[in-house]
């Protein structure tokens, strides 16, 4: 009876967490008991080359993984897409038929892009907080920490070998780590499969299981003859990792232990029930409606021609992307019940802190949510509405060049290359009308309301904007110099857009940014509460794009009554997808022969696991019980994307590419096994 109260009693955390790679010794030994063989050392270590120097954030949002003694690279397709796209034209279409560099002077340079390798992490709060106490209270708190940290930061970076230092706040900044990253910057692309297969299952399938997408693509890291971060140069030479990960070609099957080590980007485990309630019950929901109309916009112009499905594919993607991530979240939030859960244990939590220095925080907490609602309502609203259409950012955008005396030529040529007209003023119309129709009155604009009462209606607003604008005249647009300014500035178009952004500066944005002020430190004083509430209890930082290891299991799911997910795919479930007539399930014709050849029915696509990833784990490794790579996760599964919340381990799995399928597509795609020599597999 004791020990089952006991069980009740702690909070089940089966695989949930994003741990610091330099504490990893605490968590070793559950590691171990999941099937883990590696010691903390081999995973981190500053004194000898560990896991972690294999481990690089690709970019600025991605992770990647090194493959070879030669600064090979893995990510995913998604991650190296906008590099592949700059490299593609009509006559190499790198994105649709792929890329292959069959020798080393073959491969492509990237400007601006980079990889940073993390050269070592500490705890340095006491340096950040030195010269503070509590005495000084909160403000003195914010400036005290910014300074050391800048100096800090300062004293250790050595931009001449590329050597970034960045200090980032942990726990809600009750503690401050220092990281201390190596940047290499002539980053080569080596190669990359058709979209048809990188992107296979494009938006359909994006967040979904059973999937079947190679999301991967192939770069190379150069350095100086010395090893050292230099400027793209024709005489620099394969970088030499200090580590880099064999492969394992042994495959997993479930109940197999896995790792994921890379650099999530975001999560908000330790919030109060009212901000969790606004996510999931009005922000999600809210945003998820205005996108719902315009992806139904867009699809409908999409499929009626082949040139604007081009056209607007990029931006469908990521207007779709977020779109179905927030419908899991919502749902997922729903079915756990979190907010009743938070109320529980903040009930629990206040019964503690009576009398305390944490007496009457949470309540606190939940009045400044209560206060901050509508402001940030209104900032999402119209970051969703007036901010992401498109015209009225042209307007914006070409008066903001054309202020600093800056060419809005290239901007503007580039806009219309991808413009469809139909779709961004049917868009326009609908977010006004949902700006209208759902935003309190006094929370609208005082030259929208009037310019509403002008027109009669939403409709003859737009047609009004539509029918007087300059803005959809290229040739004009391009023409437009310094001399244009007030025509740009009486122009509809542009004075909507200001209006909005105007209203946004003077009534919205000053109320908000005091009120996240407020809530931003009194998250980190219950943060600290929370530790000191629950002593026995491991606690992991948020994510924020630093780097984390995260552990588990593969393992299937059952997102329904009567349904359950494997969690391995193969190519004989691309077969069953394959269509020509869908766009996104169309594969190249190699493969059907291949496939048609036989022999290949059982080759695995991608596995679940029920690691704790987030955005910017794509194409992070995924690794066996030794440390050896088997895949590359690139997505979760939709219904289990509020583990940015809570994580629920019969929902969250994220999902990875199985290793296996990268060599065949390399080997019968790419035919470029000559970078099987560098690689080092069993
Ligand atoms: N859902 C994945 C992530 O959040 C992949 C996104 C890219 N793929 C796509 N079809 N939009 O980033
Ligand atoms: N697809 C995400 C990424 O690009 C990963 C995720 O959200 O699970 O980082």
């Amino acid at each position: 009876m004791l020990l089952l109260a006991l069980c009740a009693a702690l909070p089940l955390l089966a695989d949930e967490g994003m741990w610091l790679p330099n504490l990893i010794a605490r968590r070793i030994d559950d590691m171990g008991a999941k099937g883990c063989r590696l010691s903390a050392e081999d995973i981190y270590s500053v004194n000898k080359a560990s896991l972690k120097d294999a481990v690089v954030l690709f970019g600025s949002g991605c992770t990647g993984e090194l493959v070879s003694p030669q600064g090979l690279l893995f990510t995913n397709h998604h991650c190296g897409y906008s590099y592949i796209q700059r490299h593609s034209s009509v006559e190499h279409d790198y994105l649709k038929d792929g890329f292959w560099a069959m020798s080393r002077d073959e491969e492509l340079p990237n400007p601006g892009l980079t990889v940073s390798f993390l050269e070592r992490m500490e705890d340095v709060t006491d340096v950040v907080l030195y010269g503070w106490e509590p005495s000084m209270g909160e403000e003195a708190r914010d400036s005290v920490a910014t300074a050391n940290a800048r100096r800090l930061e300062k004293e250790v970076s050595v931009p001449a070998k590329g050597l970034r230092a960045s200090v980032e706040a942990l726990y809600h900044a009750n503690k401050y780590y220092l990281f201390v990253y190596r940047i290499y910057r002539d980053v080569r692309l080596v190669g990359a499969p058709p979209s048809s297969i990188g992107k296979f299952g494009g938006d359909t399938d994006n967040w979904m299981w059973p999937r079947h997408t190679g999301d991967f693509s192939i770069f190379r890291i150069y350095a100086d003859a010395d090893g050292n971060p230099a400027d793209y140069s024709p005489d620099n030479v394969p970088y030499r990792p200090k580590k880099y990960f064999s492969i394992s070609r042994a495959g997993v099957k479930e109940g197999d232990f896995t790792f994921v080590y890379g650099c999530p980007g975001s999560t908000r485990e330790y919030v109060h029930s009212e901000e969790v309630r606004y996510i999931g019950e009005v922000s999600d929901p809210q945003k998820i409606a205005l996108r719902t109309k315009r992806l139904d916009i867009q699809r409908k112009y999409m499929s009626q021609s082949q040139a604007v499905r081009i056209q607007y594919s990029a931006k469908n993607a990521s207007v779709s992307n977020a779109w179905k991530k927030w419908q899991g979240e919502s749902r997922g939030v729903a079915r756990l019940g979190t907010v009743a859960a938070k109320q529980a244990y903040e009930k629990r939590f206040s019964a503690w802190a009576a009398g305390g220095p944490y007496d009457g925080l949470v309540e606190r907490l939940g009045a400044l949510y209560g206060r901050r609602e509508p402001y940030y309502l209104a900032y999402e609203y119209f970051n969703e509405t007036v901010r992401s259409m498109e015209l009225l950012s042209l307007a914006w955008h070409v008066h903001g060049l054309l202020e600093r005396g800056r060419d809005a030529g290239p901007m503007v040529k580039n806009f219309f290359k991808d413009y469809y007209e139909p779709i961004d003023r049917e868009s326009l119309a609908a977010m006004l009308e949902a700006f209208r129709t759902n935003m309190p009155l006094d929370f609208q604009p005082e030259y929208f309301k009037s310019r509403l009462s002008e027109c009669g209606s939403v409709d003859a607003l737009v047609q009004d904007i539509y029918s007087r604008t300059i803005f959809t005249d290229r040739d004009a647009v391009a023409s437009l110099g310094k001399g244009d300014m007030l025509r740009v500035e009486s122009d509809p178009a542009y004075l909507l857009y200001k209006a909005f952004s105007d209203w946004m500066n003077s009534d919205i944005m000053p109320v908000l940014d005091s009120i996240n002020k407020e809530i931003k430190t009194a998250n980190r004083l219950y943060m600290k509460a929370q530790m000191e509430f629950e002593p026995e209890r491991d606690f992991y930082p948020d994510a924020n794009l630093t780097l984390r290891v995260a552990y588990g299991k593969v393992a299937g799911y059952s997102p329904a009554d009567a349904v359950y997910y494997s969690p391995v795919s193969t190519l004989k479930g691309i077969m069953e997808k394959d269509n020509p007539d869908i766009f996104d399930y169309n594969i190249p014709q190699v493969l059907r022969d291949i496939y048609a050849a036989g022999g290949h029915e059982a080759q695995p696509v991608c596995f679940l696991a029920t690691n704790h990833t987030t955005g910017g784990n794509s194409g992070s490794p995924v690794l066996n019980a030794d440390g050896k790579l088997v895949g590359i996760n690139f997505d979760r599964v939709w219904e289990g994307t509020m583990s940015d919340l809570q994580f629920d381990p019969d929902y969250c799995r994220n999902i990875s590419l199985d290793v296996r399928y990268l060599l065949f597509v390399i080997k019968e795609i790419g035919h470029a096994e000559w970078l099987f020599a560098e690689m080092d597999m069993d």
